[in-house]
This record gives C-alpha cells, sequence and structure tokens, in this order.
C-alpha cells in the first residue's frame, strides 16, 4: 500500500521523517510484491520514477518546523501522501458500495498536504478538486506540483479545514487521518450546516480514521474496510 503503512505516531509534533529513508521504502517495496504482485509494484516504482523525472514532490515531511495558519496548529498530522494507486482503489471500491458510478463534479481533500489526491482525482475523472491545507509550505508545494503536471481544475487553499465552508456542487470529501477530534468535530458541523443545500449526494471517504465517533452519529457509516498493510477506510454517506 506503499504510503499508506500503519502509523502509530501522527500528531503534529509526530517525527514521520523515517518514510523517506532507504530501510523504509525497502520494506515497503516487499510488502508490496506480497500484497500485490511484482507487476503492480513495478508499476508503483514507475510512477514514483515519473515524479522524480518531472520534480513533483509527494514526499513525507514533518509540520511542526512549517508555518500553519488558524487556531488548530497544533491539532494536526503530519504531511504523508496518498498514491495514486490507493485513492483509484477506495473511489472504486466506493462505486462497488453504492452500487453505481460515483458523480463526479467536486473532490474535496480536508488536510490536502502537497496535493497528491487533488492531481489524482481529476485523473480519475472529476470536473474539480479542492485541497484545504493549513501549512503554508505544503501548500506552496502542492500549487508547483499541480502546475507541473499541467492538471486543470485543481486547486489548493491555504485554510484552516475547521472554518471551510463546503460548496454545493460537493461530491466526495476525503479525509487522509488529518486531525484531531477537536478539528473533526468542527469540520463535521460545517458539513451539516451546508447539507441542505447539497446538489447531489455526497460521500465521506477516512483513511484511517482516528475519530470515527464525531462521524458515526452525524452520518451513515456505509462501509469499514481494512488491508494487509495496516490501512482502514470508513465510508459514510452525509
Ligand atoms: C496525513 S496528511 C494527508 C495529505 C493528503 N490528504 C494526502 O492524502 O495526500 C494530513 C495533512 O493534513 C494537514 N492538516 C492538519 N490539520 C489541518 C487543518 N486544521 N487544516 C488543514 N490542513 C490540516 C497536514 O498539514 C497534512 O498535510
Amino acid at each position: 500500500m506503499g504510503e499508506f503503512k500503519s502509523v502509530k505516531q501522527t500528531n503534529t509534533n509526530a517525527d514521520m521523517s523515517f518514510q523517506n529513508g532507504f530501510r523504509y521504502k525497502l520494506s515497503e517495496f516487499v510488502d508490496s510484491v506480497r500484497e500485490n504482485g511484482i507487476l503492480i509494484t513495478i508499476n508503483k516504482l514507475y510512477q514514483r520514477l515519473y515524479y522524480k523525472v518531472k520534480k513533483i514532490d509527494f514526499s513525507t515531511q514533518n509540520l511542526y518546523d512549517l508555518s500553519r495558519v488558524g487556531e488548530h496548529q497544533e491539532n494536526g498530522t503530519a504531511l504523508v501522501s496518498t498514491s495514486k494507486d490507493f485513492l483509484y482503489i477506495t473511489l472504486t471500491r466506493l462505486e462497488e458500495i453504492i452500487g453505481k458510478k460515483l458523480n463526479k463534479s467536486l473532490f474535496i481533500d480536508l488536510g490536502s498536504g502537497k496535493g497528491a489526491t487533488l492531481i489524482h482525482s481529476v485523473n480519475f475523472g472529476f470536473d474539480q478538486s479542492i485541497g484545504v491545507e493549513f501549512a503554508k509550505e505544503l501548500h506552496e508545494i502542492a500549487i508547483e506540483n499541480i502546475k507541473k503536471v499541467k492538471v486543470k481544475n485543481a486547486k489548493s487553499l491555504l485554510e484552516d479545514a475547521a472554518t471551510y465552508n463546503f460548496p454545493v456542487d460537493t461530491s466526495i470529501i476525503f479525509m487522509f487521518n488529518p486531525f484531531d477530534k477537536v478539528v473533526m468535530e468542527k469540520a463535521v458541523i460545517n458539513i451539516k450546516k451546508s447539507e441542505s443545500t447539497f446538489e447531489n449526494s455526497v460521500y465521506i471517504i477516512y483513511v484511517n480514521p482516528s475519530c470515527e465517533a464525531a462521524l458515526d452519529s452525524h452520518f451513515k457509516l456505509i462501509a469499514e474496510d481494512s488491508y494487509p498493510s495496516g490501512a482502514r477506510v470508513n465510508y459514510y454517506l452525509v
């Protein structure tokens, strides 16, 4: 599963830089061959080589030395990017769960880091993607990454996810364990406020959930998956 290997330390001050080291990458490679087979693993390596050649930066990054906007600077998790394969797995799985094609008007990522999902979701077929990221340096890298791959209609916003108001054409709200319960409860209130304005059914994809309780009482949990890598995904209907 690459970038999604389960990690225990995910708070703002966690040091996740070990994920950029050779030993970690080697263990990821071995796990991927075991889980996905050699062909898929070679494809993953090819993707990484492509990013390297194009100077696209999706590397893991700690938050504690970055400039963060808003009131929740100590409530976030370090940047670990979602791989294209894993995002596609979750979107395809959601289509299987709901038994139909997704409405692909607008993909939103709360805590969007370097913009990986913003690029991958548009490549998957979404008309538009918007990312909300509170760390200035990550937001700026996301803008550069989006320019380098020439993906139109992907946008990174520098904002605290706790204050984000959802557009009417939202179709997916994606979260990869971005923050703790303090921010999650505020994000849930904002989703509830927008609920009556949504033009489509809105689904939440919550990867490696750490504050499910904040969602469980407001939205319908439609599936819970777990993977051999340790990654977990909860799917909700708003
Ligand atoms: C685990 S990373 C996920 C990155 C991205 N969603 C992806 O899947 O590639 C979590 C991200 O959430 C951001 N974050 C944490 N708290 C936030 C907040 N209150 N508002 C906006 N972004 C936040 C972090 O800076 C980090 O980039």
